[in-house]
């Protein structure tokens, strides 16, 4: 029988893989005795995980299931205000318990609803989809898309535990896996180019021991934040690929004629785009920064960035969380593993970048 994943301690609450997780998550029902538990869903976790979830709890199946619709496009205060007004009218309290059960929007969201409802209640994360379980349920960062921009309103606040099932992802579409696969890459990027390597191997990541991996991850961007929870300097480090990417995924966004791009696969084109300013800005080799290219192209396929786009991205830096002092803020690379924190990159480079992304 397979060894069951060792704990990995957060900023004063557990990842917790597995049945241990499940029996972590019973022994804090009983011991914190909360007044009233809510479960957080959105359309689809509603169907393909609940269930799932609910099979460990059967004391939970009579919960309030609170639903809110799929999608980035959802992540937004007025979601939150419909989850509020139903706390509310449900006579949730400061002892109530808020469990989100799916990806990255639910973690997100729910995890700020939590945060904020009567000056805060308790929340555990169970995520869904690969990307939430190596990153988005992770090291505090809860929020919500505001005005058009990506996760403008939020804050840092730690979840009581969260539960990796690898189950969950039996149901997850193909496209969302790749998504949290582009994060698992910059884990390896910035800090073990060993496991950027041994990532870099496999299409896809479904057929090997994703779980080692899942955990991996984690145990990356956890040690990172414990160290810098607040991102005054380390922490900054996670940041690589989404200066360009967030900005990419916003344009992505706002603009009804386009399809919405999911996160991951726009921080694969800010990570190559990036790796190409590193050459140019921190000494980073060429030929890190192709592979970095041939990677990512391999698992996303190139998309197609007009002169509008180009002017809009570059606009859209302007909000960029790390900026300061009117400047924007880029983390770059010297080489694989060794990431440099708030380089400024001049307007030239950013087409250039661009234009590498093009080229065959
Ligand atoms: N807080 C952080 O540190 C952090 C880090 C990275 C990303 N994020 C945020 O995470 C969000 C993206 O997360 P995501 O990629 O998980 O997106 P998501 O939550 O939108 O989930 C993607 C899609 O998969 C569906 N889904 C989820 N689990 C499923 C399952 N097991 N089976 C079938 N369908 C399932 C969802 O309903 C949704 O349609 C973005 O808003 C991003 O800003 C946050």
């Amino acid at each position: 029988m397979k060894k069951a994943l060792s704990a990995i301690s957060g900023h004063g609450y557990k990842v917790l893989f597995s049945d241990e997780a499940y029996i972590a998550l019973s022994l804090l029902l009983k011991t914190e005795n909360y007044s009233s538990i809510f479960i957080l869903v959105d359309k689809h976790t509603e169907i393909y995980c609940l269930p799932v979830f609910l099979k460990y709890f059967l004391e939970l199946k009579d919960a309030d299931v609170l639903t809110i619709k799929a999608g980035e496009e959802n992540k937004h205060l007025k979601t939150c205000q419909e989850v509020w007004q139903e706390l509310s009218d449900l006579g949730a309290d400061r002892k109530s318990l808020l469990i989100n059960v799916g990806g990255g929007v639910v973690t997100d969201l729910g995890g700020f609803v939590a945060a904020a409802f009567k000056r805060g209640i308790d929340f555990v994360n169970v995520p869904t989809t690969l990307l939430s379980m190596v990153d988005a349920s992770v090291g505090g960062k809860t929020g919500v898309d505001f005005g058009g921009l990506k996760n403008q309103i939020g804050i840092i606040t730690h979840p009581r535990m969260v539960i990796i099932d690898i189950h969950y992802l039996n149901t997850l579409p193909e496209n969302e896996y790749r998504s949290g696969y582009a994060e698992m890459l910059k884990h390896g990027i910035i800090r073990d180019k060993f496991y950027f390597k041994r990532l870099s191997e496999y299409k896809y990541l479904k057929d090997i021991g994703i779980e080692d991996y899942i955990h991996h991850s984690i145990s990356i961007k956890n040690a990172v934040v414990k160290e810098d929870p607040h991102e005054l300097n380390l922490r900054k480090i996670l940041n690589f690929g989404h200066t360009l990417g967030h900005a990419i995924e916003t344009n992505f966004l706002k603009n009804p004629k386009k399809t919405t791009l999911l996160h991951g696969e726009a921080i694969a084109v800010g990570m190559i785009t990036e790796a190409y300013l590193a050459t140019k800005l921190c000494g980073l080799d060429l030929s890190v920064a192709e592979d970095i290219k041939k990677v990512f192209l391999r698992i996303f396929p190139k998309l197609n960035f007009t002169k509008e786009d180009l002017v809009s991205i570059m606009d859209l830096l302007r909000y960029d969380k790390k900026n300061s002092h009117g400047k924007v803020k880029f983390v770059l690379l010297h080489a694989l593993g060794q990431p440099a924190i708030d380089i400024e990159v001049p307007s030239q480079n950013l087409i250039d970048a661009f234009e590498f992304y093009r080229r065959n």
